[in-house]
């Protein structure tokens, strides 16, 4: 075998990325990759979240059947459309395609059964807001990994708000930006988190969750 080749097929088992986002959820449950998807790829997630919303396609979000509406805007303000994989377009696919080299990956190296997904795109208008809450609440114990990218435009600005705050288990709070690019990772079940206030601007976002059986 030529070294090059060598050398390829051990990237393939050990591809640093994915190593260090495992370290991360093993230490603190929780990992946040900058770059996990280029400038190019989120301009176009970008857009095409911008153009499913201006079709109207995207519905308020609940929080499970039995609140009311009323209860509902005190909780969580932000619009979400599911994404349907069989049916993606190139630039979904794109974002598929990530997600799925990921589970396979997390699934070979730590078995972590990941058998099941489900994405939607999210939009946080000004002044909306997701306050804290854990992930499995919706009575979704096979919820394993939440997977949160943001597709906010390049010029984002930290006084926009809507930061993530993840609640550590040792009682201090991690701050994040939605930058572009940026992927947090976090386990469903474990950690509690809340989306501050968005002052400016729209919040735009694609959350997922990685599932068990
Ligand atoms: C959620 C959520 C976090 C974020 O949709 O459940 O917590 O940063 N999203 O958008
Ligand atoms: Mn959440």
């Amino acid at each position: 075998m030529q070294q090059t080749e060598l050398f390829e097929q051990l990237d393939y088992r050990l591809n640093k990325q994915y190593e260090r986002i495992i370290d991360d959820l093993l230490i603190k449950n929780y990992s946040i990759i900058d770059n996990f998807f280029k400038a190019e790829e989120i301009q176009q997630l970008r857009n095409n979240l911008i153009t499913k919303f201006q079709e109207d396609q995207f519905k308020k979000s609940a929080i499970g059947n039995k609140t009311n509406e009323l209860v509902a805007k005190t909780i969580r303000g932000d619009f979400i459309l599911w994404m349907n994989e069989a049916e993606a377009g190139e630039t979904e696919k794109i974002f598929f395609n990530k997600i799925n080299n990921l589970i396979e990956y997390l699934n070979r190296t730590c078995f972590m059964g990941i058998l099941h997904k489900e994405f939607h795109y999210a939009v946080y208008p000004k002044g909306t807001f997701y306050k804290r809450h854990l992930d499995t609440f919706q009575n979704d114990s096979r919820r394993k990994l939440s997977v949160v990218s943001y597709l906010n435009d390049k010029s984002w600005l930290k006084t926009n708000g809507g930061e993530l705050v993840i609640y550590k288990e040792d009682g201090s709070e991690e701050v994040i930006y939605p930058l572009p690019g940026r992927v947090v990772i976090f386990e469903s079940q474990i950690l509690e988190h809340e989306v501050k206030e968005v002052k400016n601007s729209e919040r735009l976002s694609i959350t997922g969750w990685l599932k068990t059986r």
